[in-house]
């Protein structure tokens, strides 16, 4: 983290889980806690039909909401899809883009997240756009390199004055619900060449305001050395953030 220069979130990523019963119960359980983390900005990514619950319960608190998916049109002939302006009417803030699990089984491509950043950025939405290399990819030695690629693809388009607005979370896909995180060594290794591929579309100064995560089996135990390291500015939490007392313990470890 280096809070000089950008803000430290951790946002958590419920993926395909809780009612919007249970999403009003984590964010009043929550709460308290949030209030007293002023280092730390709090984002939950829930699913769309937890939208407008969450958004209602997390009025007036420290607790920011994201979607985890949107459409790059505005509206139109898209059956089953959500546009960027129906999550801004509703009062979401963030929304995930290309999620591994997205691009996995759902066909999204570099292409199409460059889209929905465009598209998000324009309805005033933050993307919180991922990128990650497989483990075949590591192993052979192409994760920098890919990772570069996917970062030059996804901010293609997207004007100087708006890439701040932009948080990217580097999540390496053999970490995620693996149980074991990649190391704090590996997360901010990645993390620089993210922030050094920034730097040389837009310059230094916008891309020391990036907001870099890392994502991939954190944990309370293993997020304080993560966040420890220069350019982890935070969580993107999958699994550790259903359950509101783990996800309270690394929001606290975000906060130091
Ligand atoms: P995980 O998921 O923390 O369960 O590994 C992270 C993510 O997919 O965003």
């Amino acid at each position: 983290m280096n809070r000089r220069y950008r803000k430290t979130i951790i946002a958590g990523n419920w993926k395909m889980n809780k009612t919007p019963a249970e999403t009003k119960d984590f964010i009043a359980q929550l709460k308290p806690h949030a209030a007293r983390a002023k280092w730390c900005d709090i984002v939950l990514c829930a699913p769309y039909i937890d939208l407008p619950a969450a958004v209602k319960a997390a009025k007036n608190t420290r607790v920011d909401i994201a979607a985890q998916n949107m459409h790059h049109e505005p509206g139109g002939a898209y059956t089953g899809e959500v546009s960027g302006q129906m999550l801004r009417a509703l009062g979401v803030k963030y929304v995930v883009v290309g999620h591994s699990e997205r691009r996995q089984y759902f066909g999204e491509t570099d292409e199409s997240v460059s889209q929905k950043v465009r598209a998000a950025l324009e309805c005033g939405l933050r993307p919180i756009v991922c990128v990650g290399e497989s483990m075949a990819q590591r192993e052979k030695n192409l994760t920098l390199d890919y990772v570069r690629m996917q970062v030059k693809t996804v901010f293609w388009g997207v004007d100087a004055k708006d890439v701040k607005k932009v948080v990217v979370a580097y999540e390496p896909i053999w970490a995620i619900g693996a149980g074991a995180a990649a190391t704090a060594q590996q997360a901010d290794e990645v993390g620089r060449a993210i922030r050094e591929c920034i730097r040389e579309i837009y310059g230094a100064r916008c891309a020391r305001s990036v907001t870099i995560l890392y994502g991939g089996s954190m944990n309370p135990k293993n997020a304080g050395e993560l966040l420890s390291m220069p350019d982890v500015d935070g969580g993107l939490v999958g699994g550790a953030s259903l359950d509101c007392d783990g996800f309270v313990q690394i929001i606290e470890q975000a906060n130091q």
